[in-house]
């Protein structure tokens, strides 16, 4: 396992501008993160790879609601941050010619030939059980959404013309496992806005459905996958569903909206990302104030650009280009597994 391990922890952050270093992460933790940090399944097919935040950040400019920049060229060391900054949101540069135009980085760091990190985030509860969760978190700089017919779709023909829905610029992903008394017993696998829960199943070795969230714009469940199984010893084998990125437990075709249009993810054994190759792993903590290299995690903002084309809006109320949900990170903080 000659793997790059950057241990941000160790790096200084400020507790209210004091300097009170943060805390290295337990070894015994950190050999839990390492060991069970997922294998990601990129689709063959995907073009929209996931990337570094200062992959991003290159790319981008700070922008108010009513696109005015605050910042060009900010990057994790400076970028504006403290609540002023939850208005705000990083836009492409140049700015996208239409809703559904591409730039190039678009397509992200490719982990075939690029060590793209994973970002963990450790939310320890000090409860008498030892309960202590871990996110995995995965940035990609563009989510294709989904093609839909506008128009009247005939059978298999759509009479009218194919566009594609909620498409985003920054798409953050996550798999999370939650720890008791220095066992993995849990974990959660994120889609969209929904997911599911495993239990871990020291006879089956792998992970099994206990329940799962409705998908929040059909009335019928998901249905989930029911195991997720461990690979290359106790790493989860998750996919990344083809362009859109929600993660999956298994391979092939996942309908997650029936009706009354069909929204379908793509999963496959395409690209392999060992998560574990490169984690930058954080105990988060919304009330520090971080410096040096953790300084972004106190940009409050939305990762891209903002909506647009939502005068087309087909039946799922979804806009061409629409935006990932702002607090991914206060989320976090707040909330435990997820
Ligand atoms: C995967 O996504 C790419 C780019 O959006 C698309 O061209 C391709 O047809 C998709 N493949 C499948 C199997 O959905
Ligand atoms: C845009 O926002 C900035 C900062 O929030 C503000 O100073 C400026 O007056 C606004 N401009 C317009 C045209 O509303
Ligand atoms: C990703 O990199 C691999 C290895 O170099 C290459 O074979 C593959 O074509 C690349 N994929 C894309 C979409 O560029
Ligand atoms: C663990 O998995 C085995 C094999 O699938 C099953 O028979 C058993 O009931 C499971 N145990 C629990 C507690 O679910």
């Amino acid at each position: 396992m000659a793997a790059t391990l950057l241990l941000l922890t160790l790096l200084t952050a400020t507790t209210g501008g004091f300097g009170s270093p943060v805390k290295p992460v337990p070894k015994e933790l950190f050999e839990i993160i390492v060991d069970w940090a997922p294998l990601v399944w990129l689709h063959p097919e995907e073009v929209f790879f996931p990337s570094s935040v200062d992959f991003h950040f290159e790319n981008v400019e700070v922008r108010t609601e009513n696109e005015t920049v605050v910042q060009t060229s900010p990057d994790r060391w400076s970028v504006v941050t403290g609540p002023d900054t939850r208005s705000m949101h990083l836009n492409s540069v140049p700015d996208l010619d239409c809703a559904d135009c591409l730039l190039d980085w678009f397509a992200g760091q490719n982990v075939s030939e690029v060590t793209v990190p994973t970002y963990v985030f450790i939310k320890d509860y000090q409860d008498a059980c030892g309960t202590v969760d871990v996110v995995y978190r995965s940035f990609y700089p563009y989510n294709f959404g989904k093609d839909v017919c506008v128009g009247v779709p005939i059978g298999d023909v759509c009479e009218g013309y194919m566009q594609s829905f909620g498409n985003h610029v920054g798409d953050w992903e996550h798999f999370s496992i939650r720890i008791r008394d220095r066992k993995v017993v849990e974990c959660y696998v994120s889609v969209h806005s929904f997911g599911a829960w495993y239990t871990w199943n020291d006879t089956a070795n792998n992970f099994q459905f206990t329940h799962g969230e409705d998908s929040r714009i059909d009335v019928v469940d998901v249905t989930y996958p029911a195991t997720v199984e461990v690979v290359e010893g106790l790493h989860a084998e998750v996919f990344s569903a083809n362009g859109s990125h929600g993660l999956w437990s298994a391979a092939g075709t996942h309908e997650y909206v029936h009706f009354p249009i069909h929204l379908k993810d793509q999963a496959d054994r395409g690209y392999a990302w060992r998560s574990w190759d490169s984690l930058e792993i954080v105990e988060y903590d919304s009330d520090v104030v971080y410096e040096g290299e953790l300084h972004y995690l106190g940009y409050r903002g939305r990762w891209g650009n903002q909506k647009r084309g939502c005068e087309v809006e087909p039946v799922s109320g979804e806009c061409i280009l629409g935006v990932l949900a702002r607090s991914w990170l206060l989320a976090s903080g707040t909330r435990g597994l997820p």
